[in-house]
């Protein structure tokens, strides 16, 4: 059996949702950076940076998202009887401005999380309780209207083969900076020593806001190159292409 599908040429746009068996309610959308190395080129990772929002995702293309995609995503999940609660990726590519699906995944996405989560405005707990229990259309989902930018500082190697165990330093850089996030993956205290160090491939996501992308990138890249350890590898080039 060949299957056979129509060829999708665009740039990627991710966005991810809560989903009360009954609702889908979508956040700000969000771009993720696949490859390992600047310009798109490398091997495919789980993603080096996020940018929000789209520039391209603007209101008349999430019109879209909502009634192509989303409508008949809540149809398709009731017809096969499933009762999804819980947050739902919308992984679609932007096809001359038409949106098309290239994955779901029942889950949040990494980096867009970290840059998402930033411009949720509303408290996260009643969404999530609205959610379990059936009731998101009641409830407003504010987002904050600043830009976000997440960097991701990787372990050398990754997403190969790579070292753990790499003392790491400038972790305070952000401390008492209100624009300015980090969010550990991949380190764990040495229980020796005590050190912050390495302890996967994805170590740490620095994610900033900003009252435009050029700022909050400016002021996320500031923190990346203050965050320190023995092969840190990230890219240069996050959101480029919108500012
Ligand atoms: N960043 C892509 C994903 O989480 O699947």
């Amino acid at each position: 059996r060949v299957v056979i599908e129509e060829f999708l040429d665009g740039q990627e746009v991710s966005v991810l949702a809560f989903a009360d068996g009954e609702h889908i309610v979508p956040m700000v959308s969000a771009q993720d950076h696949k490859r390992i190395f600047d310009n798109d080129k490398g091997l495919n990772t789980g993603g080096m940076g996020a940018v929000s929002p789209v520039a391209f995702a603007d209101e008349k293309f999430m019109e879209k998202v909502e009634h192509r995609i989303i409508k008949p995503t809540i149809e398709g999940l009731r017809k096969r009887s499933i009762d999804y609660k819980g947050f739902i990726f919308l992984g679609l590519i932007n096809v001359g401005g038409e949106p098309m699906v290239i994955e779901y995944n029942v889950r949040m996405g990494d980096p867009e999380t970290e840059a998402v989560m930033l411009r949720v405005a509303s408290d996260l707990v009643p969404l999530l309780a609205a959610a379990a229990k059936g009731d998101l259309g009641d409830l407003p989902l504010d987002h904050d209207p600043r830009a976000a930018a997440t960097v991701m500082i990787v372990s050398g190697g990754y997403p190969g083969s790579y070292p753990k165990g790499k003392v790491m330093s400038g972790l305070d850089a952000a401390d008492g900076n209100p624009d300015t996030i980090l969010f550990h993956a991949g380190t764990a205290i040495d229980p020796q020593s005590g050190e912050t160090v390495t302890s996967g491939g994805r170590v740490i996501a620095v994610s900033s806001y900003g009252k435009d992308l050029r700022e909050a990138l400016s002021r996320s890249y500031t923190i990346v190159d203050k965050v320190d350890f023995d092969g840190k590898t990230f890219r240069r080039d996050i959101g480029n292409e919108f500012i």
